[in-house]
């Protein structure tokens, strides 16, 4: 999996996180996935900037694409009162590891759900509030926000939507159902993860909110 004792120490906070919540969420490694981005998991201190502002509530439905190794879905359902966390990823041994993670947390397990899933097959129709942490590229995400705008038809509800390290963000302002609603840019979010915070795109923000309109 990548990543061990330096790693550790570098990004203490997130280490005494995991141990607090009772998991073990480092790691940098391949997905193995078409068109797929490798496991490097957002820091705990980004995930608490990003759910406060989404206002992380008792009626939503949190769903992570491409969850690895369950981060943000551990910190949802620990620190705040959602009605479910689901995470998916097309990684066996990632969602088999969140999995084993689910046996230590410290928290309320039984709304917590992880699927091994492509998330161009899943059926989005649940969820309130999507995550996206840089995931995969743009084909993919193009599939994936197709997939997500049928399930508004099948179920219409307000959904919003937070992608993180937004490479393919082109992809995001080309579907009109979509509004940007926020952005934080690198500043603000200076622990956005361990892999990739200095190879942000020149002018490039570090996190964008969409809502369907
Ligand atoms: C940058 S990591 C994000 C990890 C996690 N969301 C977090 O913030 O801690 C990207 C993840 O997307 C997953 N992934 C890549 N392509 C995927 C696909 N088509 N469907 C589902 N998951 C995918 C990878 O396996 C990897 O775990």
């Amino acid at each position: 999996m990548g990543l061990g004792v330096r790693s550790r120490l570098l990004h203490l906070k997130d280490f005494l996180w995991d141990w607090r919540l009772g998991v073990n969420t480092f790691g940098f490694s391949d997905s193995g996935v078409a068109d797929g981005r490798p496991y490097s998991p957002a820091s705990y201190r980004t995930l608490r900037q990003v759910f406060d502002c989404v206002g992380l509530g008792a009626e939503d439905v949190l769903l992570d694409v491409g969850c690895g190794l369950g981060r943000p879905v551990f910190f949802a359902g620990f620190r705040y009162p959602v009605k479910a966390g689901i995470g998916i990823d097309a990684n066996r041994g990632f969602i088999e590891q969140a999995r084993r993670n689910c046996d230590g947390f410290r928290g309320a397990r039984d709304n917590l759900h992880f699927i091994e899933c492509n998330a161009v097959q899943y059926d989005y129709s649940k969820a309130t509030v999507i995550v996206m942490y840089n995931p995969f590229g743009a084909d993919t995400l193009t599939k994936v926000l197709a997939r997500i705008y049928e399930s508004l038809q099948a179920n219409p509800r307000p959904i919003k939507i937070v992608y993180l390290n937004p490479i393919e963000k082109a992809v995001f302002d080309r579907a009109p159902w979509l509004a940007k609603t926020a952005e934080f840019s690198p500043a603000q979010v200076p622990q956005l993860d361990i892999g990739n915070r200095r190879s942000y795109p020149k002018g490039q923000p570090a996190v964008v909110f969409y809502t369907s309109v």
